[in-house]
């Protein structure tokens, strides 16, 4: 947990006096359903113990004066402006103008932030950039957005502002997260229910392959579209169809030939990934830890032959777990092209599980990954100044 003390001593140094308020917005897990929620299917995210920090007060001016602890920059960016050239900037600028889109009249505010949220991870550092932002301002400014709004307000920065046209799932779990729970979100309702999960004997483990996902933005764009391409198709037929949710595997079967191969192989990753997440959450009703992990472990196989978003390094770390029986279940997480392996072990398994991967991926790829243990926490907050001081 990055220390708050900092954030509020680095406001202090940076703006001349301690008037501010403290919130904090995190990163997530993803259990199943990956690359569901723009094609309107589930997913399973919790909010982990990793987050972004934002220190702020507002200025009575047009201007947003931010620095970023991380990227050791001050800017003045004027609200009504153009966008910053700084990519970080513009995911503050982008949630300020989506809200200004909606009719709220936010105004200039000093702010400092930072966070342990490892970037470009696939543990969504970004949606709890927008996250936070949104939340403080909106708390700040009195706006009277709900958190669902914010979420759309987050996930339309990426589109508009960052030029990536993801879904809503990060955001969405960076909003609602409870400690201890899963969300199992139907992504084009955004009805949802959160389930407690703290698998006794087990730990969720993830370890990042340190490759930076550099293809994400573009290459994710293009799955989208290559769903989209399907989706089309397919409505000619099927006026109800509206997104691959709407699509059943026997369906997507009979386009077999109809489709291109490439967009049918996207299509059915896809299809099988809600049957998959629907059948796991079953699973893990009724305890069934393995039968959820095998499945984790077949999502991983999608997503690598199928949907083409994993790496040599995410599918071999995924082959050292499969060969080990303390490991219930693993799979590449998040967007793809590098970031993580999520995985749950069992607690005796796991001091040698974490060994062997370590060993074999230094062997062969002359770098050490990342493991990151990761508790499930609460989903966006405002602080106690009082409790933290
Ligand atoms: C990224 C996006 C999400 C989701 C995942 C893949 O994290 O931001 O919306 O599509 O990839 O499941």
């Amino acid at each position: 947990m990055l220390n708050h003390k900092l954030v509020l001593r680095c406001f202090e140094k940076q703006f001349g006096h301690k008037k501010c308020s403290l919130y904090t917005s995190p990163g997530r897990i993803n259990l199943i359903g990956e690359h569901t929620d723009y094609n309107g299917g589930f997913v399973l995210p919790a909010a982990i113990d990793k987050c972004m920090s934002v220190a702020i007060c507002k200025n009575g001016t047009d201007t947003i004066n931010v620095y970023s602890m991380d990227f050791k920059q001050r800017l003045a960016i004027p609200i009504d402006g153009p966008k910053p050239e700084e990519q970080w900037a513009c995911y503050i600028f982008g949630v300020v103008s989506e809200m200004k889109k909606r009719g709220a009249q936010p105004g200039g505010f000093d702010c400092v932030f930072g966070g342990d949220v490892p970037l470009g991870a696939g543990m969504s550092s970004s949606a709890a950039l927008e996250s936070v932002f949104g939340y403080a301002i909106n708390d700040q400014f009195k706006l009277g957005f709900k958190r669902e709004d914010l979420a759309k307000i987050g996930q339309m920065t990426e589109h508009n502002y960052v030029g990536v046209r993801c879904g809503i799932m990060d955001q969405f779990a960076s909003l609602f997260g409870k400690d201890g729970h899963v969300i199992r979100l139907d992504c084009r309702s955004l009805k949802y229910k959160r389930f407690p999960f703290n698998p006794r004997g087990y730990k969720v483990v993830l370890i990042d392959t340190m490759v930076k996902h550099t293809l994400a933005s573009s290459e994710y764009n293009v799955r989208r579209a290559q769903c989209e391409e399907g989706v089309a198709t397919i409505a000619k037929d099927h006026p109800g169809v509206e997104l691959l949710r709407d699509v059943t595997p026997k369906m997507l079967e009979s386009y077999r030939d109809k489709l291109d191969p490439m967009v049918f192989k996207r299509c059915s990753y896809v299809v099988y990934e809600d049957k998959r997440l629907l059948d796991g959450c079953r699973d893990l009703n009724k305890g069934d830890l393995k039968a959820f992990g095998k499945k984790m472990f077949a999502t991983h196989d999608g997503l690598s032959k199928d949907y083409g978003v994993s790496c040599e390094e995410l599918d071999f770390i995924v082959d050292i777990a499969r060969k080990n029986e303390g490991v219930i279940g693993a799979r590449m997480m998040g967007g793809g092209f590098g970031g993580c392996v999520i995985s749950i072990v069992k607690t005796g398994a796991y001091k040698g599980y974490i060994e062997d991967v370590k060993k074999a991926y230094i062997k062969k790829f002359g770098k050490d990954p990342r493991v990151i243990n990761v508790v499930i926490s609460d989903g966006v907050k405002k602080w106690n100044l009082r409790k933290i001081k």
